[in-house]
């Protein structure tokens, strides 16, 4: 098979890194999609980084084992504490949701602007945002917010509870942001209810629609996009197919059709 008919592998720990699915979709119609949540273990962000690196190690090896050309980390717990590893066993180009996303918080605000970083509290305890923003001259802050997740998951991101939950983690940080850092896959769905709090002052950088950008750009790069339209998807999940479907179709919109079960 010519490379750049090749799929692309994506991973997340459950459904959130749909949103950079979602986005790829959009951007990159002609490619073959292998989409792999981990619903078996999910959460990862309240896991032990050994964990997360050995679960991931497991799904970039599965992913990597369907020839693929690109293999994109659409998690940000497993992009900031796994990645390295990834990189070092991958013949193909690895992309996380990390860098593209502090790229375009970066470009978001002058220098030495006020960046807000909210993730999982594993993410936020790597410091992978903080260290990467600091390097470009900002001043960071890190909230952690582990109930958007169960929010998210719950198909609640606009019900009065979302907004008293964002409240509780960022009303103290109204107006004091010049860009807030969506530092977790599920984090999207509630942009709005996060912006609302925020208040207009603050942009809202979303990782997922970085990543989906730098993919391009990478596959653009090495001449590996492909020109055709209609590019097919596939999701596979390590547990509860039909629950994964229901959620992907409830809060994204996205129709899996069949989902492949895959226990490690
Ligand atoms: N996908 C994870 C992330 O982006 C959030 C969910 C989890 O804790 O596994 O950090």
């Amino acid at each position: 098979m010519p490379d750049r008919k090749r799929p692309i592998g994506i991973f997340d720990s459950g459904l959130g890194g749909l949103t950079v699915f979602k986005e790829l979709r959009g951007l990159l119609p002609g490619e073959r999609l292998i989409y792999f949540g981990d619903t078996a273990r999910v959460p990862y962000g309240t896991k032990s980084a050994e964990a997360v690196v050995s679960f991931s190690r497991e799904i970039a090896a599965y992913l990597l084992a369907k020839r693929i050309k690109l293999l994109i980390v659409a998690c940000n717990t497993a992009s900031s504490l796994a990645l390295g590893e990834i990189r070092k066993v991958s013949p193909v180009p690895v992309l996380g949701v990390i860098e593209p996303g502090v790229r375009a918080a970066l470009a978001a605000v002058p220098r030495g602007g006020r960046i807000l970083v909210t993730g999982t509290t594993a993410t936020v305890n790597s410091r992978a945002y903080s260290r990467a923003l600091a390097a470009g001259g900002v001043k960071v802050t890190q909230q952690p917010c582990p109930l958007f997740v169960p929010l998210v998951e719950e198909g609640w991101c606009s019900k009065p509870v979302a907004a008293t939950v964002a409240r509780e983690y960022l009303a103290r940080y109204r107006g004091k942001a010049d860009a807030l850092i969506l530092g977790c896959t599920h984090y999207p769905l509630l942009k709005k209810v996060i912006a609302g709090v925020m208040g207009p002052r603050t942009k809202i950088v979303d990782s997922a629609r970085a990543a989906a950008l730098a993919a391009r750009e990478e596959l653009a790069a090495r001449g590996l996009l492909n020109p055709g339209r209609a590019g097919r998807s596939e999701f596979v999940v390590s547990d509860a197919p039909e629950r994964f479907s229901a959620l992907a179709l409830r809060l994204l919109g996205i129709r899996t059709g069949r989902v492949t079960v895959k226990r490690f």
